[in-house]
């Protein structure tokens, strides 16, 4: 009894310090617009553990037919690289690598998503294990953004046939140049919410948010957090270089939040003035 005892008190701090690090978010890394064949194979080779990428309809430069799912950013609607080689490509990669890499699919229009849903469904399946997000800004959000939002009722309805993805989605943002200074409102919020509860979401949920509004808005937030907490909810912090952030400000959400429940995704710069808390020290 007395050595069982013991071998507990010996064993807890390892396991806690493992996972607490498991449950820090912001330790994952970001590769963005991996949009073309060089890329991908750049991205694929580095440290980084989520691959971003952006889904549009368009054409492989030089072929001919019917538009299909390619990686791209609007307005280019050419690229080398089609959806269903992206995703393949890192398929294949995580099957002789230890080390899985994750997706972010961005979906820019709601007809790309439609035309996708074959092309991801092998890789939503149970027994495919890498990290597989499919994000869309699909609510009209800060400050009175013009940006046609990804239709949300099809967004989410067709997502919800990917049971093991986890469903990113977040308002279209007008920040940065001259616009320096905002915040998600309450309504945006709460449009938010309203559609998760209507639409019966069943699926890990991540909101990306900008993080120089974000930052203004840590009481919607997290209320938005709390009131979806049955689906393991979280936030993705993001940002454009060059973007106005209250640094003290972000780092307090942050914190409030939790590592646990927050994704970062920003410039390097921003990230290194933000001096997160490290692990505590389990041995005292
Ligand atoms: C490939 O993608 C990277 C990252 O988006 C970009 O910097 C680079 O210019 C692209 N290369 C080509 C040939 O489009
Ligand atoms: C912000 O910049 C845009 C384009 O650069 C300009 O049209 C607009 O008038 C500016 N707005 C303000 C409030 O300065
Ligand atoms: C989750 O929601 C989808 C679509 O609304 C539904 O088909 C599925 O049965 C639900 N799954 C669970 C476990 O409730
Ligand atoms: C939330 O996490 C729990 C514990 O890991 C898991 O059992 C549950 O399926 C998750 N639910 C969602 C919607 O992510
Ligand atoms: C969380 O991760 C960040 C980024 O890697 C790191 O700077 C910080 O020290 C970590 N904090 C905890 C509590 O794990």
């Amino acid at each position: 009894m007395f050595a069982f005892v013991v071998a507990l008190a010996l064993s807890a701090p390892v396991a806690l310090a493992e996972e607490e690090a498991m449950k820090n978010l912001t330790t994952v890394t970001w590769a963005h617009a991996v949009n073309n064949k060089t890329y991908l194979e750049a991205a694929l080779a580095s440290e980084l553990s989520m691959l971003e990428a952006d889904v549009v309809l368009g054409h492989i430069t030089g072929k001919d037919g019917p538009p299909i799912p390619i990686m791209a950013h609007p307005p280019a609607t050419t690229s080398d690289l089609s959806l269903g080689d992206f995703l393949t490509g890192v398929a294949q990669y995580n099957n002789v690598n230890a080390k899985q890499k994750g997706v972010k699919l961005d979906f820019k229009s709601i007809e790309a998503f439609e035309k996708a849903q074959d092309i991801i469904a092998p890789f939503s399946k149970p027994e495919v294990t890498f990290p597989l997000w499919l994000n869309a800004d699909i609510l009209p959000g800060p400050i009175k953004a013009t940006t046609k939002p990804v239709d949300a009722e099809k967004f989410i309805q067709l997502a919800s046939k990917h049971p093991r993805a986890v469903l990113s989605i977040g308002w279209t943002t007008n920040y940065g140049g001259n616009i320096t200074e905002g915040e998600y409102s309450r309504e945006q919020i709460g449009s938010m919410l309203r559609l998760v509860n209507e639409h019966n979401v069943n699926q890990t949920v991540t909101f990306p948010v900008r993080a120089g509004l974000a930052s203004n808005s840590q009481p919607v937030l997290l209320d938005l957090v709390r009131e979806t907490s049955s689906l393991n909810s979280s936030i993705t912090v993001w940002s454009s270089e060059g973007d106005n952030v209250e640094v003290d400000r972000l780092r307090a959400l942050i914190l409030t939040m939790g590592l646990e429940k927050t994704y970062l995704d920003v410039p390097h710069e921003l990230a290194a003035k933000l001096h997160l808390p490290p692990p505590t020290n389990t041995k005292n």
